[in-house]
């Protein structure tokens, strides 16, 4: 046995304080109550397999799926043409380089490009709405992609969701993973929707919103918003 075996690794993922998670089952969300756990969470110490592998999951996932908009010449998604950036932090406010980043999201039309969403709302066959790209060195990521629209829950007594972008991210190693969502500032809808106000912390539930950003930053043609996501510690992106 090394050095390194017989050095006891820190306990950095602390639990989340208080209102900071989402609050489960979520009321009037049936889905929630066969989908959350039963019993309170076992604690379990990360050990050192755990926190440093499998590593460069890049090279077993392509990572090469930024742009959603644009398919080929004259094969553009319909909707607003939009810039979706960010950087992928740790709890020290570094980088996290290498991490494997994924985005899903409804149409303009608020549907899903899957077999389970039946609502009456138009398919886009320029857009199916799913993207996978690697951080670079600075922890960046972007897409290209539409804003989604709005849509109602399938459930009895609906709400509707307000718009959202889902995101993994995997890194960097493969057993930690944050699956999360995004929202748009200024939306009336945010204030309505069960998931999102799921999270009791308003700074927590904040911190899902995005930030407009100058279109001249990304250029013409697009709106452009920035999400980072911060992966553990006071100021970590919730799950929603
Ligand atoms: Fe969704």
């Amino acid at each position: 046995m090394d050095n390194h075996a017989r050095t006891p690794l820190p306990d950095r993922y602390e639990p989340f304080a208080p209102g900071i998670e989402p609050a489960v089952p979520v009321p009037g969300y049936p889905n929630t109550w066969t989908h959350t756990p039963a019993q309170p969470l076992i604690r379990r110490p990360v050990t050192r397999t755990e926190a440093t592998g499998p590593l460069a999951l890049w090279r077993k996932l392509p990572c090469d799926e930024s742009n959603l908009a644009v398919l080929g010449p004259g094969r553009i998604a319909q909707g607003q043409l939009m810039h979706v950036s960010g950087r992928i932090l740790d709890e020290s406010a570094r980088p996290v380089r290498d991490a494997v980043v994924e985005l899903w999201q409804a149409n303009a039309a608020g549907r899903y490009f899957h077999p389970i969403d039946q609502r009456d709302a138009p398919l886009d066959p320029h857009f199916v709405g799913n993207g996978r790209v690697r951080t670079d060195a600075e922890g960046r990521y972007a897409f290209f992609t539409i804003r989604p629209g709005a849509y109602p829950v399938p459930v009895k007594d609906t709400w509707w969701r307000p718009p959202h972008i889902h995101f993994s991210v995997l890194g960097p190693a493969s057993l930690s993973r944050l699956v999360t969502q995004m929202y748009f500032p200024g939306d009336p809808m945010n204030e309505w929707d069960r998931i999102l106000n799921s999270i009791p912390d308003a700074a927590a539930r904040q911190r899902l919103v995005a930030r407009q950003t100058h279109p001249a930053e990304v250029g013409d043609g697009w709106i452009a918003f920035t999400h980072d996501i911060v992966l553990r510690g006071r100021h970590a992106t919730p799950e929603a």
